[in-house]
C-alpha cells in the first residue's frame, strides 16, 4: 500500500509518518514531496501511484476548506481519503470548527472512498494554553480530554491500512480533566509557581465547550496522560 500523508511535517503528521514507514510526505518546504494544497501545485505528482491519503494538513483556519477541495480535485477515483477532524465540530460554533465541518462535508461528498476520525485536543495544544503565561496562570473554566498524538496516529495508521469506513467513532484521551487540574499538572511538571485564575467568557462558543461538546468520554482511549506527555514519556 502506498500512502501520502498531507501535513506529514506537522505535530500529528510526524507520528503518522513514523507509524507508516515508506509513506510519502506532502510539504511546502520541508522534507518530502513538494506540494501546496492552497495553490494545487505539485498535487497531481504527489498523488501519482498513491492508494491512500491521510489528510493531516491544516491552515489552522478557514482555508482548510479550500485546501481539502484542492486535494479532492487532484485525487483519483479510487484513492482512499482518511481525514482527521475534531470532536464537536458540528456543535461548537468556532470558525475553525466550522471550516473543519465544511471540509468533512467535502470529503463525504467527494465520491472517493473515505474515512473520517474526530479526535479531542492534543496534549501540545493544552500545553500551549499555559506556556505563554508568566506570573498568573489563566485557564478557561472548562474540561478537556487531551489525547496523545501517538494514540491518534496509531488509529489513523490502522484506518489507512483498511477499507474506507465513513465516519468512525470519535477518539478521546484517557481522562476528562478540568483545565484547573491540567494547569496544576503543568505547574508541577515545569516546577513553576503561579496562581491559577479561572476565566469564563460569554457567548455560544464558550457555552458549547462548557457543555462538553468537544469531549468524548465514551471513547476514552490510550494511556498517555497530559502529565506523562509533559514528562516526556
Ligand atoms: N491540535 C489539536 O489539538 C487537534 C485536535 C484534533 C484534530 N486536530 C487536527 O489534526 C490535524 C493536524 O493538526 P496539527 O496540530 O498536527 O497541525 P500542525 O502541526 O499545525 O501542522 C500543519 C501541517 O499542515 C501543513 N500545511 C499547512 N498548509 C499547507 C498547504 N497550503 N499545503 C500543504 N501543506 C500544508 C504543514 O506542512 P508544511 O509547513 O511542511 O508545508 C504542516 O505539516 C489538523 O487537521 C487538525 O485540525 C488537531
Amino acid at each position: 500500500m502506498s500512502v501520502l500523508v498531507t501535513g506529514g511535517t506537522g505535530t500529528l503528521g510526524r507520528d503518522v509518518v513514523r507509524l507508516l514507514p515508506g509513506s510519502r510526505v506532502l510539504t511546502r518546504s520541508g522534507d518530502g514531496v513538494r506540494g501546496d494544497l492552497l495553490t494545487g501545485a505539485g498535487l497531481t505528482e504527489a498523488l501519482t501511484g498513491v492508494d491512500t491519503v491521510v489528510h493531516c494538513a491544516t491552515t489552522l483556519g478557514r482555508r482548510d476548506v479550500d485546501a481539502t477541495a484542492k486535494l479532492i480535485e487532484a485525487a483519483k477515483d479510487n484513492q482512499h481519503l482518511v481525514y482527521i477532524s475534531i470532536v464537536g465540530v458540528d456543535r461548537v460554533p468556532l470558525p475553525y470548527y466550522r471550516a473543519k465541518l465544511a471540509a468533512e462535508r467535502l470529503v463525504e461528498g467527494s465520491g472517493l472512498p473515505y474515512t473520517i476520525l474526530r479526535a479531542t485536543q492534543f496534549h501540545q495544544l493544552i500545553a500551549k494554553l499555559f506556556s505563554a503565561q508568566r506570573f498568573l496562570l489563566f485557564y478557561p473554566a472548562l474540561r478537556f480530554q487531551p489525547v496523545d498524538t501517538g494514540t491518534v496516529a496509531g488509529r489513523l495508521a490502522e484506518l489507512a491500512g483498511g477499507q474506507a469506513r465513513g465516519r468512525v467513532p470519535d477518539l478521546g484521551g484517557p481522562t476528562v480533566w478540568s483545565a484547573r487540574e491540567l494547569a496544576g499538572q503543568y505547574l508541577a511538571a515545569t516546577g513553576r509557581r503561579a496562581a491559577r485564575v479561572p476565566v469564563s467568557l460569554p457567548g455560544k462558543t464558550f457555552a458549547a465547550y462548557r457543555s462538553g461538546h468537544h469531549l468524548a468520554p465514551e471513547h476514552a482511549e490510550g494511556t498517555v496522560e497530559f502529565a506523562d506527555f509533559l514528562a516526556g514519556a
